[in-house]
Order: C-alpha cells, then structure tokens, then sequence
C-alpha cells in the first residue's frame, strides 16, 4: 500500500460541561490515500465536526497524532503553518455564516490568491473567473454581493475558495445537507469531476448515507466518539458489521442512486 496523504492515530478530545466530560473523539484512527474520498458518516452528535475542527487546527486534540503530506500537521504552528494551510481546506454547510455577508464574490476568491501568493497581481482577476467557470458559475458574479446568491450558488462559491489555493485535501462537513435534491446532485457531481480533474482528496462527513455514498470510494463509521467501522462503499452498505453501520443502512430508503465516484 501507498503512504497515505492523511494519517490520523488515536485521536482523542474530551469536552466538559455542566461539570462532566463527553469524549467527543475516543482513540479515532483513519487514512486518506491522496486524490481518494473517505466518508465519514455518524449520528448527529457522534463526533464528526470535532474531528474536523481538529484536523483543520480550529481545535485542540487531548491526545493522537496527525500526519499530513508526509509531515507533523499538529506539530506545526506560525509561519510553517500558515505556509501550509492552504493545501487543506474545508466547505462548511451553513454557507452564509461561513463569508463576510457584505464582501462580493469577487472578493471571497480573491483574498485566499491574495493571502496565500498563489497567483499575484493583475493574474488574479483572470483567476477569479476561471475559478467562478470552473464551479459553474458566469464570470461576472464576482461583482455580486455574497447575499444576492442562493444557497447552491453560495456553496459553489465555498468549493471555488476551498480549491483556490490548489489544496491536496478539502474536508466537507455536512456540506450539501442544506441543499435541495436536484441541486445536491449538481454539486455532488462538479466535485467528484473536480476530484478527477485535481486529484484532490476529500474526507466529506455527513450524518446521511445516502449522500455519503454517491461520493465516497471507502465509508468509516463513527458512533460516539469512535470509529466502529471502515470499509469500502460497497462491501460497507452490503454487508455492515457493526450496529451502527446497520443502523444507517436501514435508515436510508432506496439505496440505489447512482454512485457517482464508482465511474
Ligand atoms: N465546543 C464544545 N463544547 C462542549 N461540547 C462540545 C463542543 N463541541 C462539541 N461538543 C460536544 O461533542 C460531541 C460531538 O459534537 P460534534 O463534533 O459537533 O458532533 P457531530 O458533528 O457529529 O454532530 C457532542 O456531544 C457535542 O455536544
Ligand atoms: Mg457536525
């Protein structure tokens, strides 16, 4: 087997309130091979959006390891991480919070070109619309006001900013959950397209299998704090082993859409 782009070891984060711990992540170990899709698919509450907190260095881990593209990714910190960041990037759900309400379009895309030198000067407008295109949206909405979009074009312009700095892995958390059907499948689509076109890896979480699995080559399970099961699409909604992973399985209605990452 090839190294693995991400590497994560026994990774583990408690939470106290009203004077009791909650172990939001229990020893969680998990790899992504480079240009490939994990699904992280769980319970509301099991734990996925702390472990994406943590990966992305929005929150503390209690123990465990990460390593990234070869290296350390918790051991970084100041100028060598901000150097890196660029090549992870995250697409939250709730688009709206996620930008400056008043900032334009334009601006969103610009600023990580901006701030992460990835082309300079004049070459960022150009930029700026080739990325627009490439997300399926016309060029000359970088002059719109984020609040003037709907939500699908929203989170079209969130995909646009996540692969603007040419990351090797993008984490999607419950990122097309908000979406109506026929849009989700849109956007499902252009990022399995934009997979094959980059080989960007992606770890996308959601709480909903059926999503999971349009896109995902191998699933991990998670049921409070842990990962109970990981396998391949297939093998994972064939024949689940876990209590859990059953549990999804019987949840989702009709488990025959088209598994888009399967071409
Ligand atoms: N900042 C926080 N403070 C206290 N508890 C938290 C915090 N963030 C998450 N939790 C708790 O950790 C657990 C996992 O939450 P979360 O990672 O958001 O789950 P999921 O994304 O799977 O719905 C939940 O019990 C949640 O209440
Ligand atoms: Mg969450």
């Amino acid at each position: 087997m090839s190294e693995a782009l991400l590497s994560i070891a026994g990774l583990s984060k408690s939470f106290s309130s009203a004077g009791r711990s909650v172990a939001a992540l229990d020893n969680v170990s998990l790899d992504i091979a480079a240009g490939k899709t994990l699904g992280l698919v769980g319970a509301s509450g099991c734990g996925k959006s702390t472990l994406a907190r943590v990966l992305l260095r929005l929150t503390r881990q209690d123990a465990g390891s990460i390593h990234f593209g070869g290296e350390d990714w918790l051991a970084l910190g100041g100028a060598a991480l901000r150097v890196r960041r660029g090549r992870m990037q995250m697409v939250f759900q709730d688009t709206l919070a996620s930008f400056n309400p008043y900032a334009s379009v334009g601006g969103v895309l610009d600023d990580p070109l901006r701030i992460h030198e990835v082309v300079k000067g004049p070459a960022r407008r150009a930029e700026v619309a080739r990325l627009l295109e490439r997300v399926g949206l016309p060029p000359a909405y970088a002059s719109r006001s984020i609040r003037e979009l709907s939500g699908g074009q929203r989170q079209r312009v969130a995909i646009a900013r996540a692969i603007s700095t040419r990351p090797s892995l993008v984490v999607f958390d419950e990122a097309v959950s908000a979406l109506d059907a026929t849009i989700r499948e849109k956007v499902l689509e252009l990022l399995v397209e934009l997979q094959k076109e980059q080989g960007i890896a992606f770890l996308f979480i959601s709480h909903d299998l059926a999503i999971v699995r349009a896109v995902s080559h191998d699933i991990a399970v998670m049921e409070v704090g842990r990962i109970v099961e990981t396998g391949n699409t297939g093998s994972v909604i064939s024949a689940p082993q876990s209590v859990a992973a059953r549990a999804l399985v019987a949840a989702v209605p009709r488990l025959v859409t088209a598994r888009l990452a399967e071409e």
